[in-house]
């Protein structure tokens, strides 16, 4: 009883060891030494820890010091490499810690490195964050977190420091990468389309603000669209509600046209009337666009 009073009570405070203090880094640090945590940093180039230090952080003489610190242990540097790099010199002082990693990389990356911390007996948790460093401890910041469900659970309230939507995404460790790439992908998707837009009406001399309002209408109509093709998706018929995938080739079929006619990058509009254009010849051409999803499943002809 005494035991369980005691460990609650602490919970708030719980020592954490941030490695890495990169621009994520050193926001991720100073979010758990906000928040009250005991806070233990260390990275390679020391420098980088000095404000920190400052704020209250206690700045590790060694690697291995680092380790040792806490029970939680994050690490947030480059790449996947720079983690193998960094953990193996102390993967015997990890056993009993939790290891939460929120390098990015890709699903074979975290599965591989989750592989790699069984084999030396340590348990991993595979994280990726959707935000920027200004974020982080914000309402904005989105950390997703992947591995298994008594790690995460253990620290959730530490971790719930760094963002106020934190999810555990399943015991797959390869699926806060997928979930990342997933936003990536629509993300540039957007972004591209946005900046075609604006080199057509570049030509037509309408700059990208008066085009910008026009478009974010447009997002947020288009947002709620992700349902119902999600559903289509999911049961594997693209009933046609709105408008078929003919129609929609028919226009992308403008797209590149007028694309060509004023001198604009085509390549973005031809890439999606050559994926509508395989769905239509497959015999799709009566279907929603949901149907494209066939495309998306399997790599590109070469
Ligand atoms: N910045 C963002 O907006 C953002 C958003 C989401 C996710 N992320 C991800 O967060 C990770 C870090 O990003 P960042 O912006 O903090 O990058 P950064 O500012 O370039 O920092 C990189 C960090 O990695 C360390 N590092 C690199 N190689 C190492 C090695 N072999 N051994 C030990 N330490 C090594 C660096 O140490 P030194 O200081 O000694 O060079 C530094 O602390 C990346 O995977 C990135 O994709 C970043």
């Amino acid at each position: 009883m005494t035991e369980q009073l005691t460990s609650s009570s602490d919970t708030d405070r719980q020592a954490v060891t941030v490695l890495g203090l990169g621009l994520m880094g050193q926001a991720l640090a100073g979010a758990f030494l906000a928040a009250g945590h005991r806070t233990t940093v260390w990275n390679r180039s020391a420098a980088k820890a000095e404000e920190l230090a400052a704020q209250g952080a206690t700045l590790a003489a060694t690697l291995r010091d680092a380790v040792a610190a806490s029970p939680l242990v994050i690490v947030c540097v480059t790449d996947y490499p720079a983690v193998r790099a960094l953990l193996d010199p102390v993967s015997a002082d990890l056993v009993g810690r939790v290891v939460v990693n929120l390098t990015s990389g890709t699903s074979q990356q975290a599965r591989e490195t989750a592989e790699w911390a069984a084999q030396h007996g340590f348990s991993y948790l595979d994280g990726v964050i959707l935000a920027i460093p200004s974020a982080i401890a914000t309402d904005e910041a989105v950390l997703l977190y992947s591995g298994p469900r008594a790690a995460f659970d253990a620290h959730e309230q530490t971790l719930g420091s760094l963002g106020a939507a934190t999810s555990h995404l399943g015991a797959d460790h390869g699926l806060s990468a997928l979930y990342d790439m997933a936003m990536l992908s629509l993300m540039w998707s957007v972004l591209n389309g946005f900046l075609h837009g604006a080199a057509l009406l570049g030509t037509a001399q309408v700059d990208a603000t008066t085009l910008a309002p026009f478009l974010t209408q447009g997002l947020h109509t288009m947002s709620g669209w992700l349902t119902a093709t999600a559903a289509q998706i999911d049961a594997g018929a693209y009933p046609a509600e709105d408008s078929t995938l003919d129609v929609h080739l028919a226009a992308m079929a403008h797209l590149v046209e007028e694309s060509e006619a004023v001198g604009v990058n085509a390549e973005l509009p031809r890439l999606a009337q050559a994926l509508a254009g395989r769905a239509v010849d497959e015999g799709r051409g009566g279907d929603d666009y949901a149907a494209l999803i066939e495309q998306f499943r399997k790599p590109a002809p070469r």
